[in-house]
């Protein structure tokens, strides 16, 4: 008999296609945001459950379906999962590395070059109807090229970003992670630096932040942190929300210290704090650096082919997280 998966969100059809060849399926097609006891009760007596967003997937959940051995997520972090839980259970989890790493950075850099040059502000006021004259520094804003972007999280998104800003835009690099990348890497990114966090807030006309959400990362960029910043410099956060305390960055952007901001995703999305929603000098986009058409399919693939490598053939997960790497 063959084994049962639920995909508690709507995904592509050609996507549970492949699946259904497999699995008996149970799908959300209404894409429905099912609380966790809905989730729980979907759940039972299913072998996997496709992730496609940051449906939490914790202790309590696990231990009230016994049947579940994978959890395949379909995006790159994983915050959302309890890994430690899951290996207690006897559950595999993996996600979708990789396939997202251009796409991603692609937007990292929309944001950033919207933040600087003011993209939303300008766009704003023309659609108002108040672009009525010239004038020398109208809506003038910070330069991309040539500055020293910061990167805080020097994974594959990271590098993807690096590279953009060192051959394309002629930046010089520095960045902050928890180990060095290799001295040819960082020759090929036109000399990236390896530099504390501290530095990395001091010297960064734009910062970066790709870094992992963990406990260790919560709010790594708050009050303090934004206050060590360049004055007027720019910051984009595309890794998750929690790594930048939202309030805090919102203060410093009305006093102007941080000069202006990109920002795609928030502290409990998707709501939005208030006070970002005000101010003229953020660039706010609703979690959205993955979805380029192409990728987004790509994203929901790689989860298929790992529930059918785990759950079907026998193959095995082709992307397991880092935890469960053997
Ligand atoms: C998106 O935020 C992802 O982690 O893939
Ligand atoms: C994030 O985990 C990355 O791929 O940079």
């Amino acid at each position: 008999q063959r084994p049962a998966i639920l995909i508690s969100r709507r995904i592509f059809p050609e996507v549970v296609a492949r699946l259904r060849a497999h699995f008996e399926v149970q799908t959300n097609e209404a894409d429905a945001v099912w609380s966790r006891d809905e989730l729980i009760a979907r759940l039972q007596g299913k072998a996997g459950v496709f992730v496609p967003t940051a449906e939490p997937i914790d202790a309590a959940l696990l231990a009230a379906c016994p049947d579940l051995r994978a959890v395949c997520s379909m995006a790159v972090g994983y915050n959302n999962i309890d890994v430690a839980a899951c290996q207690a259970h006897g559950v595999m989890v993996t996600h979708a590395p990789d396939v997202l790493t251009e796409t991603t950075a692609d937007f990292g850099f929309a944001l950033l070059l919207a933040a600087a040059r003011r993209v939303g502000e300008a766009e704003r006021l023309l659609r108002r109807g108040e672009w009525t004259k010239w004038s020398v520094d109208f809506m003038a804003g910070a330069d991309v090229h040539g500055a020293t972007l910061g990167i805080l999280g020097m994974g594959r998104i990271g590098q993807a970003i690096a590279r953009r800003g060192a051959l394309g835009f002629g930046m010089k690099v520095i960045y902050h992670n928890r180990s060095r990348l290799p001295e040819a890497t960082e020759a090929a990114l036109g000399g990236a630096e390896r530099v504390e966090l501290d530095a990395l807030l001091q010297r960064s006309d734009h910062l970066m932040i790709v870094v992992p959400y963990s406990a260790a990362t919560h709010h790594v960029i708050g009050a303090a942190e934004l206050a060590r910043m360049k004055r007027g410099a720019v910051l984009v956060n595309i890794a998750r929300g929690g790594v930048v305390d939202d309030a805090a960055l919102a203060m410093a952007l009305r006093s102007g210290h941080v000069g202006a901001a990109g920002l795609d995703v928030f502290e409990g999305e998707p709501a939005v704090h208030p006070a970002l929603l005000d101010l003229p000098n953020t660039v706010l986009t609703p979690h959205i650096a993955s979805a380029s058409e192409p990728t987004r399919r790509a994203m929901a693939d790689l989860a298929a082919d790992n529930l059918i490598g785990l759950l079907a053939t026998g193959q095995g997960a082709k992307t397991p997280v880092p935890e469960m790497r053997g």
